[in-house]
């Protein structure tokens, strides 16, 4: 289907369909990368998150469906917080506040917008590439006017009681556990984007109390974690309200929330 830009019906349709001397030349050089290791999403340059087609190139995460959980406990609690339960009317608080810290593709950011139309939302990133990405994804899916996009090291230069909602998937894997993080991954991912340090905890640590600041009393930090770090990033949360961790699938802790105190 990438080598002759089709779709899935096009593709079943028409089994005669000869190659030309160009689509075989694209065909090869795309199975000469996958057979080095480089990621699917990278040769297509595509990659879907919560149905959406995204762009990514090598300059951002690919984005991982687990972290679709932490647009589910967002959307859960901004209708707890809005007094509305009805899982259809999941509409917002007018002008609730987003920041997406780290955001990569802008997978987070996006699909938070496209939920919550009335939310203003902040895309951070310390890579001024992966902004460029997050920029370009915004436009496709006509949601740029709604997001604002920032380079900066975590929540540098906001405010303080300013965000409803902090939001992140930070690098969270340490360099100490690297043997154990598939090759793809190590070779061909943004280091900056899976690395947080020595032990992993390290990003996380310095933004907890920075999302503190930046949120307003009763505002919500939502990050996504590992189970290696799940019980440090509880103790880290010990002061704040509410704080648990929801498991992913597999039933690996994956996303942590925590409030505010009002
Ligand atoms: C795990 S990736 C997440 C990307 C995207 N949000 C997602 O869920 O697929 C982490 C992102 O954080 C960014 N990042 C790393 N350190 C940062 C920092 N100190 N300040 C802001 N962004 C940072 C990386 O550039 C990367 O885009």
């Amino acid at each position: 289907m990438f080598t002759l830009d089709c779709d899935r019906a096009y593709f079943f349709a028409h089994p005669e369909r000869q190659l030309t001397p160009d689509e075989i030349t694209r065909y090869d050089h795309a199975l000469a990368e996958r057979s080095r290791g480089v990621p699917a999403q990278y040769i297509t340059g595509h990659q879907e998150f919560w149905g959406m087609d995204l762009i990514v190139t090598p300059a951002v995460l690919i984005p991982r469906p687990e972290t679709e959980h932490v647009i589910e406990a967002v959307l859960e609690l901004q209708a707890s917080s809005s007094g509305i339960r009805r899982p259809e009317a999941q509409s917002p608080k007018p002008g609730a506040r987003i920041l997406d810290v780290g955001t990569g593709s802008g997978c987070i950011a996006l699909a938070l917008s496209k939920e919550l139309p009335d939310a203003e939302l902040f895309a951070i990133d310390i890579s001024v590439a992966a902004l460029e990405v997050a920029r370009i994804n915004a436009v496709r899916n006509q949601l740029e006017s709604r997001i604002q996009f920032r380079e900066g090291d975590l929540l540098a230069g906001f405010e303080n009681n300013f965000a409803d909602f902090v939001v992140s998937n930070p690098p969270y894997v340490g360099e100490s556990e690297s043997d154990e993080v598939q090759l793809e991954v190590r070779k061909f991912e943004p280091r900056n984007a899976v690395f947080a340090g020595s032990t992993g905890i390290e990003v996380i640590a310095r933004l907890i109390p920075q999302a503190h600041a930046a949120l307003k009393p009763g505002g919500w930090l939502v990050m996504e974690i590992s189970g290696a770090i799940a019980e440090e990033a509880r103790s880290l949360l010990r002061d704040w309200k509410e704080a648990s961790i929801r498991p992913d699938l597999q039933s690996i802790p994956r996303v942590v929330q925590a409030r505010k105190a009002r």
